[in-house]
This record gives C-alpha cells, sequence and structure tokens, in this order.
C-alpha cells in the first residue's frame, strides 16, 4: 500500500508516521518539502504531487489551527483548511484512493450539554471551525472514498501543549485563572494516530466503513478540570510547584477575550466509531497521565 502523509510535522502528523510505517510505504511531506509541494496555500502543487506519487491512500493532517490569527487572515485559511483538502479529495476520486482528513468539534456552536453525534447540525462560531466544515463539504461532495474524524483538544508530547504551559505557570505563579465552562476530552495525537491505522486496514477491506466519524478520548472535563488533574499528578510525582491545589481559580469562558469565539459544548459522541471499527476509547486521563509521565522524565 503506498501512503501519501501531508502535514507530517504537526502533533497528529508526527504520531501518524509511527502508526502509518507497518501498512505500507509512506512518502511523507511538510508545507516546505523541497522535492513535492506539500504546501496547503498552493492547491494546485497539492494536485500535482498527488498525481506524481499517486498512492492508494491520502492522509491529510495539515491545517491552520491557529483559532484566534484565522480570524484576521480567513482567506488564506480557507485555502489551507478548505480549499486544499477538497482538491486532495478530486484527486483521490480519480485515483479511486482513500482520503482521511481531520476535521473538529468547532464546527459545533456549542449549544446545550447533550454530546454532539455526526448528524448534528453544524453552526461554526470561528472561521477556523467554518473552513473545516467546508472541507468536510467537499470531500463528501467530490464522491471519494473517505473517512473525516472530527476530534477536540488535540495534545502530543513533543512540541508545546496545554499542560506543560499550566505546569510552568504552576512554577511561577501563586494562582492561575482556568476556564470551566467548555467542556471537552483532551485527545492524544498518538491515539488519534493508532485509530487512524486501524480505520485505514478496516476501510481498505470494508468500502462500506467510510464516512464521517468522530473520534475523541472517554469521558470529559473542563480545561479547569484538565489543569487541576495535570498540577495534582505532578505534585504528587515530587514535582515542586509555587501554587497551592486551591488557588487553581475556576473562571468563565467571558473572562477571556479571545478573537474567535469558541463552543462551551464541545462533547462528541464516538458511539458510532467504536461500533463500525469496534475500538475501544480510553479516558482522557490515561493519555495525559502517560503524556505527562514522558515530560517529567525528561525533565528529571
Ligand atoms: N489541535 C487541536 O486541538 C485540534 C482539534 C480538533 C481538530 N484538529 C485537527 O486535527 C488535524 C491535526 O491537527 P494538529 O493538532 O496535529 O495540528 P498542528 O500540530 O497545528 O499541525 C498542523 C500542521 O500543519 C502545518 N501547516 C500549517 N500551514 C500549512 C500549509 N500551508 N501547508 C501545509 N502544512 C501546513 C503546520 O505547520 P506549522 O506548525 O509550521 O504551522 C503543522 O505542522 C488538523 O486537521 C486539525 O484541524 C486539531
Amino acid at each position: 500500500m503506498k501512503i501519501l502523509l501531508l502535514g507530517k510535522n504537526g502533533q497528529v502528523g508526527w504520531e501518524l508516521q509511527r502508526s502509518l510505517a507497518p501498512l505500507g510505504d509512506i512518502v511523507a511531506l511538510d508545507f516546505d518539502s523541497k522535492d513535492m509541494c506539500g504546501d496547503f496555500s498552493k492547491p494546485d502543487g497539492l494536485a500535482q504531487t498527488i498525481r506524481s506519487v499517486a498512492p492508494d491512500v491520502i492522509v491529510s493532517a495539515a491545517a491552520h489551527t491557529a483559532v484566534d490569527k484565522a480570524e484576521s487572515e480567513p482567506e488564506l485559511v480557507r485555502t489551507i483548511n478548505a480549499l486544499s483538502p477538497g482538491v486532495l479529495a478530486q484527486e483521490a476520486k480519480k485515483l479511486d484512493a482513500l482520503l482521511v482528513h481531520y476535521s473538529t468539534d468547532y464546527v459545533f456552536d456549542g449549544q446545550g450539554t447533550k454530546p454532539w453525534i455526526e448528524s448534528d447540525a453544524a453552526a461554526p462560531l470561528s472561521v477556523y471551525g467554518a473552513t473545516k466544515l467546508e472541507s468536510e463539504k467537499l470531500i463528501q461532495q467530490s464522491g471519494c472514498r473517505h473517512l473525516i474524524f472530527r476530534t477536540s483538544w488535540v495534545y502530543a508530547a513533543r512540541g508545546g501543549n496545554f499542560a506543560k504551559t499550566m505546569l510552568r505557570l504552576a512554577t511561577e505563579r501563586d494562582s492561575l485563572s482556568v476556564i470551566n465552562d467548555q467542556i471537552g476530552a483532551p485527545t492524544g495525537a498518538d491515539l488519534l494516530a493508532d485509530v487512524t491505522a486501524h480505520a485505514i486496514r478496516a476501510a481498505e477491506l470494508q468500502p462500506e466503513l467510510c464516512g464521517l466519524y468522530h473520534l475523541v478520548a472517554g469521558g470529559e472535563t473542563s480545561w479547569h478540570g484538565y489543569a487541576s488533574f495535570v498540577l495534582d499528578l505532578a505534585r504528587s510525582k515530587g514535582l515542586p510547584l509555587k501554587i497551592a491545589t486551591d488557588a487553581i481559580k475556576a473562571v468563565p469562558t467571558s473572562d477571556f477575550r479571545t478573537a474567535a469565539k469558541r463552543p462551551l459544548n464541545s462533547r462528541l459522541d464516538c458511539s458510532k466509531l467504536k461500533k463500525a471499527f469496534d475500538l475501544e476509547l480510553p479516558n482522557w486521563q490515561t493519555g495525559v497521565e502517560r503524556m505527562l509521565t514522558e515530560i517529567l522524565e525528561k525533565q528529571a
């Protein structure tokens, strides 16, 4: 199986380099790859890349993910997040290749408390959310075989992440304010990459499994719950923190002014994915604890 992986150095892309390796030969590109175009701001270049690689599977992990910055450059974000995935889909259709793509909880408006299912009406609040929703539609309309995974609150041990920021702040400050009215599930890039590999294998054997799926870790929390979990764990592992447990203040989203509006209810119901692919999704704490252990061992 020949796999073209785009966005190889992002959180998910990096983990996909590992998880896809046993499935076949991988051509992995980044936006600044020299030999072939992997730049999502250049849809024509991407089309040429696909024609020359002629992959069986295209995995697209590239995106403009700076949600606040996206509000000030909507045309560029639309090209990267929607039009380029649309071109990937057209090229995939011509080759009869499978296209794997990631979307987001930000396609929803965050009303209510019920976990969203795939068929719920989308109503994005931000440029990022709107362009990701457009990518889903362009892929679906192309008629290519596809797997689209909507996920949320992605973290990885490599690079910066929310847990690392909390750890740093907790050693510098004696109080912190963290949002407690956005609810979702922190999801590891490693889990996304592993499930992607399983799903590709299954969808290649059973094309009827293609479609749109919600994919997040089990359970739910707020950013405040996430921060408290990280700091309690760090303390239990002996990391000296300046902040006391009760000094992590829970505050509403309205206390923070950001360019992009974020949904409050980011709960995603993953029943469809679990049933279709016969998979379990571990609770978010399992992956966060593992990631934190890696970070703290590196610091020791
Ligand atoms: N992160 C989240 O919380 C989250 C939540 C829901 C869904 N998702 C989706 O999950 C997928 C993977 O996200 P991630 O967390 O791995 O994001 P990420 O770490 O930001 O990775 C995205 C990658 O795309 C690259 N990129 C940016 N502009 C590009 C361009 N013009 N051409 C090619 N590549 C470009 C980025 O490079 P630079 O880093 O150099 O800019 C980065 O390597 C994306 O589709 C994203 O929308 C993410």
